[in-house]
């Protein structure tokens, strides 16, 4: 027995308290917009409609969301409120009945099982609004929820409105509700704005639902932690610590080894496999590590896949790369976008790949650039080898080097060229043409030796003036 609400998430909030020029819910918990999380969880939640309503720097909270389909945009003009803001898709919401939950774009550590059993108890007790609470030992900043004599759910009163006595309440609000639609819409136009901070408080409507001889009840979290709200930076530090923590405890139970899992941030996109080990300082971010891979201290991984044990050695930078079984990246390399590594491919020291691929066993072991460029099979990579791809004006052209190549250290590819299968390119060579297999290309000027010319030199400098 389930119900599927109309799923309202508050996102116009300037966050006044993060004091800064980034509309709150963008900012990253985990290198994610913290409205991500709260997307994900609506998402998960079997549910009618998704609405989101924006406001403060509403273009980049909808650019942000542009990933997210099946979500509804409800522009709240001036930030009045929590109330005033579910107000705004009350047009749309309330002609179609049903149940709506309203989650906060702020909260972004609740687990969708604490939902569903918010939503469970909401239905079977008929309850007009059921309310998301938990008991903080500092609930300061969060609405108390407040009980009659006979400890009867009556009201919610924001920590800036509150007595002395109320502020000692510990039982607080998650700013996560469900309502029935039947009695909600008509109650929230009754909100008014009487209070300390002069807004429309969407908790509000709870005294008035229950007035008007409503069921109104609250669901408790046993983990209070899920309902930390990000209010300021401090709170964002704290929620992010929460969530690093938890998400490095599952993997270490899954079979990774971390060496430092206070010095570690993996986030909630990665997948890690068996007996992956990851040192100090690294950042595994919306990436696939496959079975065995080694990740050393200081590296930071993106939007990538490694194959299975493959080696990612010290400081290196790994961005919408695949990188395949058996390699050797690093130290101190950077794989840019569109980077592909068949298996057993070494990247040494110092190494720069873009838009590249290369294939199975070749290597570039130092100081490289490798942009545009499609190598082939047991291809070497002498020292200081680079691709000269772009000609200055709009255009990047493509360097082609063959299964079975050799070039030789400190050369340059003037692309658009192609090296042959199997040929040679000699050492300190500037290619500006193609190579055919299996020859040897020179470019560089014949070498001349002066003989006792350095001697002759030397004496001429410690003759007396
Ligand atoms: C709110 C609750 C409080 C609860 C806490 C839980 C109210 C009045 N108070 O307080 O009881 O304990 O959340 O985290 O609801 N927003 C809008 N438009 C507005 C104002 C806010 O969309 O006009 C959005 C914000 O972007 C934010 C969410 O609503 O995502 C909550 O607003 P915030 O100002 O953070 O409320 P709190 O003071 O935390
Ligand atoms: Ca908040």
């Amino acid at each position: 027995m389930g119900i599927r609400p109309h799923i309202v998430i508050l996102a116009a909030g300037q966050g006044k308290r993060m004091y800064s020029d980034l509309p709150k819910v963008l900012h990253t918990v985990l290198y994610r917009p913290m409205l991500h999380y709260v997307l994900d969880l609506a998402q998960a939640i079997p549910h009618e409609t998704i609405s989101l309503i924006v406001g403060h720097g509403e273009e980049q909270v909808r650019a942000a969301c542009e990933s997210y389909s099946g979500v509804g945009f409800f522009r709240q003009e001036k930030q009045l409120g929590t109330g005033h803001a579910v107000l705004t898709t009350r047009d749309f919401l309330k002609p179609k009945g049903g149940s709506v939950l309203v989650l906060s774009g702020d909260v972004p550590l609740l687990k969708q099982n604490s939902i569903e059993a918010l939503l469970v108890k909401h239905v079977q007790s008929k309850a007009a609004a059921t309310v998301l609470t938990a008991q903080l030992p500092h609930p300061k900043g969060y609405g108390r929820i407040l009980r009659d004599a006979k400890g009867q759910f009556s009201e919610i009163r924001e920590d800036a409105d509150c007595g002395e006595q109320e502020r000692a309440v510990m039982e607080v609000n998650a700013g996560v509700y469900c309502f029935d639609g039947s009695v909600f819409w008509d109650a929230l136009a009754k909100v008014t704005p009487a209070n300390r901070q002069g807004e429309f408080y969407l908790t509000d409507v709870i005294a008035l639902l229950r007035a008007g001889g409503g069921v109104v009840q609250t669901s408790t979290l046993n983990d209070a932690s899920q309902m930390m709200g990000i209010n300021d930076r401090m709170a964002a530090a704290d929620v992010e610590g929460r969530l690093r923590g938890e998400i490095n405890l599952e993997w270490m139970k899954k079979g990774v080894t971390l060496e430092d899992p206070e010095g570690t941030w993996i986030d909630s996109l990665s997948k890690l496999g068996r007996d992956v080990r990851i040192e100090s300082g690294c950042r595994i971010l919306a990436t696939t590590l496959a079975d065995g891979v080694v990740v050393e201290s200081g590296s930071r991984i993106i939007a990538s896949e490694i194959g299975t044990g493959t080696v990612i050695k010290q400081g290196s930078y790994i961005e919408r790369s695949k990188v395949g079984t058996d390699c050797q990246v690093g130290p101190y390399a950077h794989l840019r976008p569109q980077t592909s590594l068949a298996s057993r491919v070494k990247i040494g020291n110092f190494v720069e790949l873009k838009k590249s691929s290369m294939g199975e066993g070749s290597k570039a072991s130092h100081l490289s650039y490798i942009g545009d460029a499609e190598i082939g099979k047991d291809v070497n990579l002498g020292c200081g080898f680079i691709t000269c791809n772009f000609d200055g004006g709009p255009k990047k052209h493509r360097t082609v080097i063959e299964d079975g190549a050799f070039i030789g250290s400190d050369s340059q590819m003037v692309a658009p060229v192609t090296i042959g299968r199997g040929a040679y390119v000699g050492s300190g060579s500037t290619i500006t043409k193609n190579v055919p297999a299996d020859a040897l290309a020179v470019t560089r000027a014949p070498q001349q030796n002066r003989e006792g010319y350095a001697a002759r030199l030397r004496k001429r400098k410690t003759r007396p003036e």
